[in-house]
């Protein structure tokens, strides 16, 4: 069975697909006989973009396999999943998941559609990604209790500092209303850059909160980490030797560890 990790906090902008693109890639990279999966299911579409799939041009995507009759949720994946040059597989989303989003809420068992539909190819991946939207919505609801592991990235903001108690909020609703126990793989600083007193301060304020829960890794504020996906690519082809892809490696290994 694939381990499933979902990459989750409510702000914006802080990284996640930047990390779950990059984790994805690295793990393929690194990890040559493993199998991975990136799964989509913010409707930015921002992780398949990120590695060069053509999202507005999408036949069958994300949407069509969480509303699919369970019959058809095998042949629905095989048509959705795209796989990237690099040797990701995703199953990727647009626009049209928000446009579904009344119908998908509306169906039965909706906070378990895409545990549902990965049960159908989880046999076939060693590692499963899940690449959240910045809300907590169905479609988080949705990572969340498919997943068994979050990772929470954070930046280095004060904004996204106070965001820490919502996204430990919205842990306990899906825990006290789904009886979905959340566990914490570990929480990422991203966008670091040393040279800001912000970057400092937020870092310390978070490993005084989450003490052994953060990632020893940190990910740097690089011009070429924020590049990569306009290049359809990740860190490891763009800039292989650079600080973001030895950053990337490093948590791709804690990752491992922790997971
Ligand atoms: N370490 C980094 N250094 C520089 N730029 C970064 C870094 N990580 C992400 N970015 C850039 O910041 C922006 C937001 O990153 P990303 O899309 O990964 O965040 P997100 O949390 O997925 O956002 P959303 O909540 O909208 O889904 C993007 O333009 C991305 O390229
Ligand atoms: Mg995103």
């Amino acid at each position: 069975m694939a381990q499933k990790l979902a990459i989750f906090n409510m702000k914006g902008g802080v990284g996640k697909s930047a990390t779950a693109t990059n984790l994805a890639a690295g793990l393929v990279k690194f990890k040559k006989k493993k199998r991975v999966l990136l799964v989509d299911i913010d409707p930015q579409g921002t992780s398949g973009a990120s590695l060069g799939i053509p999202i507005w041009k999408l036949e069958t995507q994300l949407k069509d396999v969480l509303q699919s009759a369970p019959e058809e949720t095998q042949t629905l994946l095989k048509a959705a999943i795209v796989s990237t040059p690099g040797g990701v597989d995703i199953l990727p989303s647009n626009i049209l998941l928000a446009v579904e989003e009344i119908a998908i809420s509306g169906l039965p068992g909706r906070e378990n559609l895409l545990k549902r539909a990965l049960s159908a190819i989880e046999a076939q991946y060693d590692y499963i990604l899940i690449d959240c939207p910045p809300n907590i919505g169905v479609f988080s609801i949705n990572a969340l209790k498919a997943s068994d592991g979050v990772l929470v990235p954070v930046d280095m903001s004060y904004v996204g500092l106070l965001g820490i108690r919502g996204v430990e909020y919205a842990f306990d609703l899906v825990k006290n209303f789904l009886e979905h126990e959340i566990r914490i793989v570990g929480v990422l600083a991203t966008r670091y850059d040393g040279r800001k007193n912000i970057s400092r301060d937020v870092l310390k304020s978070l490993q005084d909160h989450f003490g052994d829960r953060m990632f020893k890794t940190i990910i740097p504020d690089t011009v070429k980490i924020s590049e990569a996906p306009s290049f359809g690519s990740s860190i490891f082809e763009h800039d292989p030797n650079g600080a973001g892809a030895k950053a990337y490696r490093e948590l791709m290994n804690e990752v491992l560890k922790r997971w």
